[in-house]
């Protein structure tokens, strides 16, 4: 179990050293090609579907990689990632064992962009490799795969391996400077927080029986996606433990499945958390409304102000010491952006303090624990979360080892 000093570094402290001559002489060995230093990361993609295959052009466009493996259980999937970046066809690797291939070739980091189930696995391996690690959230469905993240995450840095959690917000100059005005006391004592996540997406309809297309729609299987409120309101329960920067202690949640009744994942949740010092949190999500504003907001109300922050539009401060912020603008591909510059940077700056994998950890814990006590229909508490360490099983018969 993370201890609570463990899951403080919140608030990213990642001052970076220009690209100068002091920047090469700590860069790993395997970054030095030829007689010239070169700074160019080879990457391995593993999870060529929606994202991989949309984060891969911004990886490319940042001009500080280069792909050289893919990997997924599907090899159209490989094969149409290949074509895109130019791997070559003897370093695209398919099937569930094809990501372990890629780990074993030449290569410096990885970008997992899996289904969540697999993160935990794949991660862990990659830090086993010696390779850097670039994640998708969230990084776990369950209690036990969130610990083996936060273990990774420190392996990594006792490697001297970068690992970075992809979470827009937390690579966005507004909520940076937002929190920094947070833990500096400008809104006061925190008191109570409010969270939510109308989704107008998701879809509708029964997940596949059949093994491998479940692979392809694995949103809609609990054991791969870990329920809408762990795949998709991740987001804003990140941003609300972010500002509130503790463990919650309890949840009392409740929730179900009325709009996508055939489904094996709920549609809303509503969940209370306590937190100590009687802060209070209170969470709702709801998913597949059509019409439905998006939103992924939190908002925390202190004894002196209140911090405002939405994914889709704004961050400020109102109270004795407000700050304007502004729009968050298109903040699912800058927030990426940052992610990978700095991802980058950190590989050849040398800096290994993985300081988004504690926050994931936590914020990943806390929908898992508003997920459970929603499905149990009462009161569940950290603690008992940690000691029970329910694990999500998913039936790989069927499947392509
Ligand atoms: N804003 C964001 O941060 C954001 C947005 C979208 C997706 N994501 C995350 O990215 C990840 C991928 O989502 P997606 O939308 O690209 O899904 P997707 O289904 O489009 O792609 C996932 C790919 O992984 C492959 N795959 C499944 N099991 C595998 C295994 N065991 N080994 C190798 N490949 C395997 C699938 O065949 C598929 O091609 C998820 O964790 C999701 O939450 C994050």
């Amino acid at each position: 179990m993370p201890n609570k000093k463990d899951t403080r570094h919140i608030l990213p402290r990642r001052t970076f050293l220009a690209g100068t001559a002091a920047t090469f002489a700590v860069m790993r060995p395997s970054l030095v090609r030829g007689s010239q230093a070169n700074s160019t990361v080879d990457l391995g993609l593993i999870g060529c579907g929606g994202r991989g295959r949309w984060i891969t052009k911004l990886f490319q466009q940042s001009g500080k990689y280069r792909w050289v493996a893919c990997a997924d259980y599907f090899q159209d999937r490989v094969d149409t990632v290949g074509d895109q970046v130019g791997i070559e066809a003897s370093r695209r690797y398919a099937t569930l064992s094809g990501y372990k291939k890629l780990l074993d070739s030449k290569l410096d980091a990885v970008v997992i962009e899996t289904p969540p189930y697999f993160h935990p696995e794949q991660a862990s391996a990659a830090v086993d490799a010696g390779k850097h690690v670039f994640l998708a959230k969230p990084i776990a469905v369950d209690a036990p795969g969130c610990l083996t993240i936060a273990d990774a995450g420190k392996r990594a840095t006792q490697k001297k391996l970068v690992f970075l959690v992809d979470f827009q917000t937390r690579a966005n100059p507004l909520y940076r400077e937002a929190l920094r005005r947070v833990r500096n006391g400008d809104i006061g004592r925190l008191v109570m927080g409010e969270a939510h996540y109308p989704w107008s997406g998701g879809g509708r309809g029964a997940p596949p029986t059949d093994p491998e297309q479940r692979l392809r729609q694995w949103y809609y299987v609990l054991e791969l996606s870990g329920d809408f409120i762990a795949e998709q309101s991740i987001h804003s329960l990140d941003v609300a433990t972010w500002i509130v920067d503790e463990d919650p202690i309890r949840a009392v949640g409740s929730g179900g499945r009325t709009v996508r009744p055939e489904g094996s994942i709920w549609d809303h949740f509503a969940v209370t958390y306590s937190f100590p010092n009687d802060f209070v949190l209170s969470f709702t999500c709801i998913q597949s409304i059509p019409g439905v504003p998006d939103e992924i907001s939190a908002r925390t109300f202190g004894s002196e102000g209140v911090i405002d922050t939405d994914y889709f539009g704004k961050v400020w401060i109102r109270g004795k010491k407000p700050y304007d912020g502004g729009s968050t603008g298109n903040l699912y591909t800058d927030g990426a952006v940052t992610n990978i510059n700095e991802f980058h940077q950190a590989i050849v700056a040398g800096q290994y303090a993985n300081e988004t994998v504690a926050p994931s950890v936590r914020s990943n814990l806390t929908a898992v624990l508003g997920r459970n006590a929603g499905y149990a229909g009462g009161e569940l508490t950290w603690d008992d979360m940690i000691r029970r360490a329910e694990k999500l099983e998913l039936n790989l018969t069927g499947m392509r080892s």
